[in-house]
């Protein structure tokens, strides 16, 4: 299976920025992964603009559950879709962290934005008290039970809280343990199309050690924070 490099922009950057960055990224030539990226939501259709026809997707990076209400400063699947999105990133640990998303509201999540065509990439990661205690597995595999609806069809990204922004990127071996432990609890759930699904790592990537991580077993690609806002990182990531 292909991997998958996805850019999450988070809140940085304006439209001009925006455009600057997609732009650069339309030079890139061949690659053998995919690249997928997550502008904020203001800049989601000028990007699609720029990329409409290269095989670089652009996502959303949250979207409401419901269809369409009185929702004041949300957005729906839809509408991150009629911008030109077909992927959006769910259960981020900083929507978890300072939006107290819980496990049923990620799940309502997915299921809205699968009812509307996009695919959803759904983070799970344990924190740094957590891991500490030794309590990892025990966290991601509950997140992953609440957070995936039966239906689940989408990308999965292990980031460990305590390795996003941080510079602290976790070992080889943190991440082949954890792959392996969501494989497991995928196929237990979904049985062999668990095996099928594609499992992102998250936590500092960057060009110096993204080949090391893309090559660990069961890991399905990346998902960038800081460095998927410089074109020459983020192409160096997919290249690695
Ligand atoms: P980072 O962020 O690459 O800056 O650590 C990753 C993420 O939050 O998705």
């Amino acid at each position: 299976m292909r991997q998958t490099i996805a850019g999450n922009w988070k809140m940085h950057g304006l439209t001009q920025d925006a455009a600057s960055l997609a732009t650069a990224l339309l030079g890139a030539g061949p690659l053998t992964r995919d690249l997928l990226v997550c502008p904020p939501a203001t800049q989601i259709a000028a990007v699609a603009r720029i990329l409409a026809g290269t095989p670089v997707a652009v996502g959303g990076q949250d979207c409401h559950s419901a269809v369409q209400g009185a929702f004041t400063g949300d957005i729906s699947a839809a509408m991150l879709r009629d911008a030109g999105a077909s992927h959006v990133i769910l259960g981020h640990s900083e929507r978890r962290q300072y939006h107290a998303e819980s496990d049923d509201a990620v799940r309502a999540k997915v299921l809205a934005a699968q009812a509307a065509g996009l695919t959803a990439i759904v983070c799970v990661g344990e924190n740094d008290a957590e891991r500490q205690a030794g309590w990892e597995t025990g966290v991601v595999g509950k997140q992953l039970n609440a957070s995936l609806p039966d239906d689940f069809a989408g990308i999965l990204a292990y980031e460990p809280v305590w390795a996003i922004g941080t510079g602290r990127t976790a070992t080889e071996a943190d991440v082949a343990a954890m792959h392996l432990f969501i494989r497991q609890t995928l196929v237990r759930r979904f049985g062999p199309a668990g095996e099928a699904f594609s499992i992102l790592y998250g936590g500092s990537v960057r060009p110096a050690n993204a080949a090391s991580l893309l090559a660990v077993p069961h890991v399905g690609g990346a998902l960038v924070g800081g460095a998927s806002l410089k074109a020459e990182d983020f192409l160096g990531i997919a290249r690695a």
